[in-house]
């Protein structure tokens, strides 16, 4: 027989009682001494922690990651090297825009944020499911943010501020042809594919560096909602996208997403006519062909959604040796972002909590101390060597930690003025043109519904605006959202 569980306090001891509060008498006062009755008030009042400033609303999931087509050519990274290796991952998937009790069916980019529990570190790919995004500058994504969330007068979405930005903007109109198409309500989180969206780097054995896109192709084929079944999903069930994940896993209907991705040697930028450290273009594939990398397949649940999900650290900034960042300047404004974000949402050891541990391997460094510093996952033990009084480097003791200097990456030749390059004045229009043109005649005919359900309730000098922008990509594509704005 098993044996009985009791109910505790933190602190280990079986409760007698936690059905009646303590009292002076059947119907007196309550009893400062009832100590079990403050613990569960004053922790219950402390249950909450901010939500994520953008990408509030997310579902997590684990899996594995296995290579089918070994990569050292490009990068030392080991869990892209020797077919069949496997290395355990974990996905977060989000809106971006709402709320943590939003609803999954928005038109919104969705959060696509993988990680790799790597045998040298957590390497993370926090991107969605677009290729491309609305900004090409980090400084404007406060601003940008600030015209999707709520109106700070009227607390309301606000189409107005969204379409003025968009219009003042005109680097956001490929995405946000991108957003207003079909592929901006996906029907759930397993049928879409996933982006890193910027500009990466690889770097090989021999010194070598390549520019590289990552792309997670679903093998669940892409499904869409239209604004009308979106509109009834919202109503029906507002965690749609969350319950479809968990029924998959536990049906044993893991999904999967093939690795691909492009390169360009590292010289090919100076002269390629696409600027690759443009976060508002693609690289055609006709360009830089996609590279299969390999297979990722989601297939267990989180136990604890707080703990691992809503404390979950994704960080463009989390690299591993074989994989580096690039002069995308909004890449280089999120390899500061995120963990400032975190040290402030979760707290400055967050990457001691088990989800962000880099528990394939071991950390080993130097910082101490903070809130919460100690052995909560088994693997962060911050070591600091042989002899665990020396928190500093370098230190004389014969184990002391070393530099790892057979992982440096490779200079980067930068040359230039430090100046404030302008964000305008390039070519917004082309690749945005390009993906109007492709679509389907009744694709183009929601998208021109979808972009004048909102454009319709902004002002007119803004709707003339985006009729100039949407005319500049492609004459039909102006002349149709004028003509539907009018009627
Ligand atoms: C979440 C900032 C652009 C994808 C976040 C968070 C911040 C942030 C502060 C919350 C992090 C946390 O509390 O854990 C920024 C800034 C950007 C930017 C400053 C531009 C300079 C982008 C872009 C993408 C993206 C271009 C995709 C290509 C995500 C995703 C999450 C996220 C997927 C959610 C991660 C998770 O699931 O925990 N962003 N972001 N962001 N961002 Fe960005």
């Amino acid at each position: 027989m098993s044996q009985k569980q009791y109910i505790t306090s933190q602190s280990g001891a079986p409760i007698a009682d936690d059905q009646n509060s303590l009292s002076a008498g059947e119907r007196g006062p309550l009893l400062l001494q009832d100590w079990h009755l403050i613990e569960k008030l004053a922790h219950f009042n402390r249950e909450r922690i901010p939500e994520r400033v953008v990408h509030a609303k997310g579902t997590g999931v684990y899996g594995t990651f296995t290579v089918t087509n070994d990569m050292s050519q490009y990068t030392i990274a080991e869990h892209f090297q020797g077919v069949g290796t496997q290395t355990e991952a974990f996905v977060r998937f989000s809106t971006v825009g709402g709320e943590m009790g939003s609803a999954d069916a928005e038109r919104d980019p969705r959060g696509f944020g993988v990680r790799f529990y790597t045998k040298r570190g957590n390497h993370d790919i926090v991107g969605n499911n677009t290729p491309t995004f609305f900004l090409r500058d980090g400084i404007k994504f406060p601003d940008f943010i600030h015209t999707q969330k709520r109106n700070p007068h009227t607390n309301l979405k606000d189409p107005q501020a969204m379409w003025d930005f968009w219009s003042l903007n005109p680097e956001s109109l490929h995405q946000v042809t991108v957003l207003m198409s079909d592929r901006g309500i996906p029907a759930n989180y397993r049928q879409m594919h996933g982006f890193g969206s910027h500009t990466f780097s690889f770097w090989n054995a021999k010194g070598e560096r390549f520019w590289v896109k990552f792309h997670f192709k679903t093998e669940q084929g892409i499904a869409n909602l239209t604004e009308e079944q979106a509109a009834k999903v919202k109503g029906i069930d507002p965690d749609h996208a969350q319950r479809d994940m968990v029924a998959a896993i536990q049906d044993g209907n893991f999904p999967r997403w093939k690795l691909k991705v492009q390169i360009m040697p590292e010289a090919d930028a100076n002269t390629y006519h696409i600027n690759p450290f443009d976060l508002t273009k693609v690289w055609p594939h006709k360009d830089y062909p996609l590279i299969e990398v390999g297979i990722l397949e989601l297939n267990r649940l989180p136990q604890n959604y707080f703990a691992e999900v809503e404390q979950v650290a994704l960080a463009p900034s989390n690299l591993v040796p074989g994989v580096g960042a690039s002069p995308d300047k909004m890449l280089q404004a999120r390899l500061f972002a995120y963990a400032d974000a975190q040290r402030y949402r979760i707290g400055a050891n967050y990457n001691q909590l088990p989800v962000n541990c880099p528990h394939a391997t071991q950390a080993n460094h130097h910082q101490r101390a903070g809130a919460m510093a100690g052995a909560q996952c088994p693997y962060h033990r911050s070591q600091t060597g042989g002899d665990a009084s020396a928190n500093y480097g370098p230190n004389s003791q014969p184990s002391g930690l070393q530099d790892a200097t057979e992982f440096k990456e490779p200079p980067l030749r930068l040359d230039g003025e430090a100046d404030r390059y302008s964000r305008y004045g390039q070519d917004d229009y082309t690749q945005a043109g390009n993906l109007y043109r492709l679509l389907p005649e009744e694709e183009k005919a929601r998208l021109i519904s979808n972009i004048c359900g909102t454009l319709s309730q902004a002002t007119q000098d803004v709707q003339q605006r985006m009729i100039g922008h949407f005319s500049q990509a492609d004459a039909d594509y102006g002349r149709r959202v004028q003509e539907m704005l009018v009627s």
